[in-house]
């Protein structure tokens, strides 16, 4: 794998990618319902990578919890209504993103814990006060790692700079969500950053169409 291929373009904003494997008819998460080894060797690889380059980790709540997530060299953002935080991203460092109106006790809670709690909007996020306050952390190069439904709002809102996706050898079936879902349908484009191939997991990287 060429890591050049991954590197982060020159942007004065936040640039957002996210980062997903999926089978190849389009199942997000195997038979055990986490992506677990979907990918192989190559997907991990690739997975630490995007970690390494990034400046924060966004992931849902959701799949914080189910992929039992815990702390690595950069902050992992947490975005949550509930404040149900995994024990171990209750720490120094950490992030939780949600709104303002979310439970008063639980936010305290968290700031307790040296979280740090980036609160924006009422009832909904408000995606564009939490990029700009990311960017005044000096944080432009945002990673999200999922899940589906979290990318589907931020699809929804048209925030999403860049699609990597590893396409494993592995068909699914079931009812396993798409990498992303939600109650919007939209119609962005996108173009073909890169396509390559690693014994038979496929490797792509796909850039929203701005033009
Ligand atoms: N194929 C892949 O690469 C990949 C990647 C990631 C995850 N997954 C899989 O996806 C599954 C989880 O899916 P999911 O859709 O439930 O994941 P998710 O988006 O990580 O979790 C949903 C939860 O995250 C919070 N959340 C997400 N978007 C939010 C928003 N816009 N505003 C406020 N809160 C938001 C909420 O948490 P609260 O309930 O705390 O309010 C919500 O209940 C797992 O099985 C996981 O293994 C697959």
């Amino acid at each position: 794998m060429d890591e050049a291929l991954y590197a982060y373009p020159e942007a004065d904003r936040p640039w957002v990618r996210t980062n997903f494997v999926c089978t190849v008819d389009g199942a997000a998460y195997d038979v055990t319902g986490v992506t677990g080894t979907l990918g192989g060797d190559i997907d991990s690889e690739v997975f630490q990578l995007l970690r390494r380059l990034a400046d924060v980790i966004v992931v849902g709540a959701g799949t914080a919890r189910i992929e039992r997530y815990g702390p690595a060299d950069v902050p992992i953002a947490v975005v949550s209504l509930s404040l149900e935080v995994p024990d171990r991203l209750r720490a120094p460092g950490q992030v939780v993103v949600t709104t303002e109106d979310a439970d008063a006790d639980g936010q305290a809670v968290l700031r307790e814990a040296g979280v740090e709690v980036i609160a924006h909007g009422e009832v909904e996020i408000d995606w564009d006060a939490v990029l700009a306050d990311f960017d005044a952390r000096g944080w432009r190069k945002i990673l999200c790692e999922g899940g589906p439904t979290l990318h589907g709002e931020l699809l929804r809102r048209d925030l999403v700079d860049e699609v990597c996706l590893t396409v494993a050898p592995v068909v699914a079936s079931g009812d396993a969500p798409r990498i992303s879902h939600s109650r919007h349908a939209v119609h962005h484009g996108m173009t073909l950053g890169h396509a390559e191939a690693v014994g038979d997991v496929l490797l792509t990287r796909w850039v929203r169409d701005r033009s």
